[in-house]
């Protein structure tokens, strides 16, 4: 990964931000995105500027992104990659969904994941070996995951399906494209949820007697990122699912 360069949105923390420290730990540099400046000011200062350059930017809005695809390009003079990580939820009961919260979850994470792909794809052509990384959740398929998640999870599974036909569009021109579905990592993404429908999709979640396994590191969900992004040309990682692997108990609020 020498000196390449890999832009991740969300980059500022949680996963994606561990995504950020381990492809610079194997020397490559990183453009991160995400909305609040402090953020990734904070990130950048943690990284070092000389290997991370930050661009403030809404992933639902595609102009936005093209700039900013575009200032981190000219900044490190290359672009070889794109983490699109960028992502949130707000649970709730299907019946109490406000329109606000399902469009946000759809505009964030499945158009903000279509329009970062539409923005680089001319941005990544010609770079050698260049890939292409979105990040789901296994909430996509897997029914154990908390309850109340479902525009969240069908937003994932709406990832994964455009995520199967972007690797074949871009076979011709040599961009690896891979999904990569992580099981529960404690980060900040819970930390917005409010009070009342959170312990509601909870309370369901304990009364339909499954488990939801949580506890992996960021860490190793960084790795798998950097595993995929260090395919040989011509072999391209389609899916990697990356669970935790030890039973823990389910939490209350
Ligand atoms: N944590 C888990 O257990 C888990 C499991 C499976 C999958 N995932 C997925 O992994 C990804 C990262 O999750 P995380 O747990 O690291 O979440 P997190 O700690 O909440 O971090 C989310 C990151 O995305 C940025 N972001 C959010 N909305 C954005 C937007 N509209 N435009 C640009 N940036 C935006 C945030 O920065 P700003 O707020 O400053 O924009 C932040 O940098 C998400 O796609 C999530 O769905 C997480």
């Amino acid at each position: 990964m020498q000196d390449k360069v890999y832009i991740v949105t969300g980059g500022s923390r949680g996963f994606g931000l561990a995504i950020a420290k381990a492809l610079v730990e194997q020397g490559a540099r990183v453009g991160l995105v995400s909305r609040n400046q402090s953020g990734l000011d904070a990130a950048v200062a943690e990284i070092g500027s000389d290997h991370a350059f930050a661009v403030a930017t809404d992933v639902a809005h595609k102009q936005g992104l093209q700039a900013a695809f575009t200032a981190i390009k000219n900044h490190f003079t290359r672009l070889d990659g794109l983490v699109n990580n960028a992502g949130m939820a707000r649970p709730n009961a299907v019946e109490n969904l406000v329109e606000e919260e399902v469009l946000l979850q759809v505009n964030t994470n499945f158009l903000g994941t279509v329009f970062a792909c539409q923005a680089v794809i001319p941005l990544l052509r010609g770079a050698q070996n260049p890939r292409i990384i979105n990040i789901s959740s296994a909430s996509a398929w897997h029914y154990d995951e908390m309850s109340h998640l479902s525009i969240y999870a069908a937003t994932k599974a709406a990832v994964e399906r455009f995520t199967r036909d972007l690797r074949l569009e871009l076979q011709p021109d040599g961009i690896g494209v891979t999904c990569v579905r992580p099981g529960g990592a404690w980060t900040s993404f819970a930390d917005g949820w409010e009070a009342q429908p959170f312990k509601a999709g909870l309370d369901a979640w304990h009364d339909s007697g499954t488990y939801m396994d949580t506890g992996m590191e960021v860490a190793n969900v960084a790795d798998a990122v950097a595993y995929s992004l260090l395919q040989p040309p011509g072999v391209a990682v389609d899916l990697l699912e990356i669970r935790p692997n030890i039973p823990t108990p389910k939490v209350s609020l």
